[in-house]
């Protein structure tokens, strides 16, 4: 049994809704989800209202979902434009710097020029509505500017996380045709230059059609330059007017790709529209963090991620809101760091990850006592399930058990949160996401899609379309259809495993296909192993997740050297190595085990369940191996199992 923690009535009392509002809402939202968004939909600006809400069909046949689909409007004025009657001179960014001297306060008025200023530089530089433009930038204000500036042009950004290998930004830049990046010197994290320019250059290696790099300068330090191709962003700007008219756009245009992970081949290009997931991120931000005007709210992730995406840039500013943004790591110059933040800016609401809370805590509570944290009034989560110890940790030392904690299940297709908890709503349970949002119809299905009802244990699906659904695989609708809509037919499929208790609150058990969760960040098991079988020395590879500490999940990589290559320990650091320059550092393996041969059916497909458990270290229930092609590599793989803890 675990405890639930009651919503304390000064948080119910102030909150946008309490137990009986949710309860009312979300009855409404699902019985006439027409009416519901009808209304709701009308909470950002339209330039011309819409008269359909939800176009929407999950097949069989046409997989296709629109949202408000005649209406027209524009991301950056509603996020800017807006606001500027009555928070022109109100702090929309309050940017920290890598370096605790290093910040500043961005207002309204001044997000209007900037924003403004870039996309009348992109269009000098041939940037047109519907172009593709790469965004791979460290945490600096530039990177909300560079992503507003394509919205306000109705360009389509694609920002690459800026820990990704010359290799993995390549790719991107190839899958979705962009022409024009924008890019900085370099990056500062934790006191280390990130060398974006040159890994930029190595990238563009092998893509031709890139014609303009602009380029931030971030810290000075010394790039190499392609006459006719790199752009200093600070010159370009300096020759455009500060006023730029926003374009009209259908509420189904897209507004960015984002990459992510999946259990097969290369990431997908997720793509996301205009209106509904701008109705969706502004709501969530809203009423999942109880969002009221005036507060300082901080979300800790990198604009690399969608999170940074929803809820640094889009739904926060949306909202008029006053947005942190971080350049640096919670433990630079000291594990202090993130708490000195809340307690020189003020903050309100701090929202972060697992990973984050895990590292800290292993730090000890002086590093957080020794600060005062008093403006804190709300704790959120996102990234992987929680542990309650972690929860706990988080609600008790930081919270000081007076901050609600909302654990947000929610993931890049879905644009928004769609289970957590409202602060004012709903009593807690550490670990637990606990209740769908607004217009959500969580169903819980078993491996042959029957839904299980009451207290139960399965995959978890989304009965019916909320407006910040993904649209489809950026060029390839069929892999949109195949990946969602046809394990289930007629449901979006969410790849996670799922529990409701008795009293109807969600958990998130993790990913049920091949997609692992490193320190919050996806990683598809596939792209891992494709990139090691890159590598000359090796035949096969096959890899898993094992439970970690610190990260969640780790990388166990099972590696089969070509005939004549003799394993050695050097080669051990030589593959590590070789993954990170291959897709970044956060696909780094943990434990490389050397495999003479890999559990494999006499059909040739590899058993990842016998491969997942050797890595769990939970070998001693293996199921059935006898239907092996050659049964005895389990034992050798048992018997040099790298993780014994
Ligand atoms: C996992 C991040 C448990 C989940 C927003 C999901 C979570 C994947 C939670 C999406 C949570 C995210 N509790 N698991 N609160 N939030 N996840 O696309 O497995 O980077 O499918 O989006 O992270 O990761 P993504």
């Amino acid at each position: 049994m675990s405890s639930t923690y009651p919503v304390p009535d000064n948080v119910a009392e102030q909150a946008w809704i309490d137990a009986a509002g949710y309860q009312k809402m979300y009855e409404q939202s699902v019985a006439d989800p027409e009416s519901f968004w009808a209304e709701h939909g009308k909470r950002i600006h339209w330039f011309k209202p819409f008269s359909q809400v939800k176009d929407v069909s999950y097949g069989p046949g046409e997989v296709k979902i629109r949202w408000f689909h005649d209406g027209t409007t524009n991301v950056a004025h509603n996020c800017i434009d807006r606001h500027l009657d009555t928070k022109k001179n109100d702090t929309a960014i309050i940017w920290e710097g890598d370096s605790p001297s290093d910040h500043k306060h961005i207002t309204y008025g001044e997000l209007y020029e900037e924003v403004c200023r870039l996309a009348n530089a992109m269009k000098a530089n041939g940037v047109k509505k519907g172009d593709r433009v790469t965004l791979y930038l460290p945490m600096i204000p530039e990177a909300a500017y560079a992503m507003l500036a394509c919205a306000r042009i109705g360009a389509i950004h694609s920002v690459v996380f800026g820990g990704f290998s010359p290799d993995a930004l390549a790719g991107r830049i190839r899958d979705c045709g962009s022409t024009f990046v924008v890019t900085a010197d370099e990056g500062l994290r934790g006191g280390r230059k990130v060398p974006l320019k040159a890994n930029t250059d190595k990238a563009l290696e092998s893509c031709p059609d890139v014609k303009t790099v602009l380029v931030v300068r971030r810290t000075g330090g010394s790039v190499t330059w392609a006459e006719g191709r790199d752009l200093w962003y600070h010159e370009e700007l300096g020759k455009v007017s500060d006023d730029c008219p926003a374009e009209e756009m259908n509420a189904e245009d897209p507004l960015f790709i984002l990459y992510t992970s999946g259990s097969t081949g290369q990431p997908k290009g997720v793509l996301h529209t205009t209106g509904g997931y701008l109705v969706y991120a502004s709501m969530t931000h809203q009423y999942v963090f109880d969002y009221h005007d005036g507060e300082v709210y901080w979300c800790t992730a990198d604009v690399g991620w969608v999170t940074g995406h929803s809820y640094i840039v889009y739904g926060p500013l949306a909202n008029g809101a006053t947005t942190l943004m971080f350049e640096g790591v919670p433990n630079y110059p000291d594990a202090s760091r993130m708490w000195e933040i809340c307690d020189k800016h003020k903050v309100n609401i701090f929202y972060t990850a697992p990973t984050a809370i895990r590292a800290l805590m292993r730090e000890g509570e002086q590093p957080v006592t020794k600060t005062r944290r008093d403006s804190l009034r709300l704790l959120g989560s996102v990234g992987e399930p929680i542990n309650p110890e972690a929860w706990l940790w988080y609600y008790n030392v930081v919270g000081e058990g007076r901050c609600p904690i909302v654990d947000t299940w929610w993931q890049t297709e879905t644009g928004g949160i769609l289970i957590t908890p409202l602060p004012g709503a709903t009593p807690l349970k550490p670990g637990s996401a606990t209740r769908p949002f607004f217009g959500v119809k969580p169903v819980i299905v078993d491996a042959e899609g029957h839904h299980l009802e009451g207290a139960t244990e399965g995959n978890l699906c989304i009965a019916d379309s909320w407006p910040g659904q993904m649209r489809t695989v950026y060029g390839d609708h069929e892999r949109f259809v195949q990946t969602y809509f046809s394990t289930y037919p007629g449901k979006y499929f969410t790849g996670d495993g799922c529990r409701r208790d008795q009293d109807g609150y969600y958990w998130i058990t993790g990913r049920v296909d091949d997609v692992i969760n490193v320190s919050g960040h996806r990683m598809g098991t596939a792209e891992v192993e494709s990139a090691l079988v890159a590598h000359a020395k090796v035949a096969e590879a096959a890899v898993v997740g094992y439970p970690h500490d610190l990260k969640g999940q780790g990388i166990y990589a099972y590696v089969t050297l070509v005939a004549g290559e003799e394993p050695h320990e050097e080669l051990r650091k030589e593959l590590v190595t070789w993954v990170r320059r291959e897709i970044g550092p956060i696909a780094s393996p943990d434990l490389i085990q050397w495999a003479p041969g890999l559990p494999k059916t006499r059909s040739g497909k590899i058993m990842r369940r016998i491969l997942r458990k050797i890595a769990e270290n939970d070998y001693s229930n293996l199921g059935d191996t006898s239907t092996l092609a050659d049964p005895g590599v389990v034992d050798d793989l048992v018997a040099n199992r790298m993780n014994r803890a």
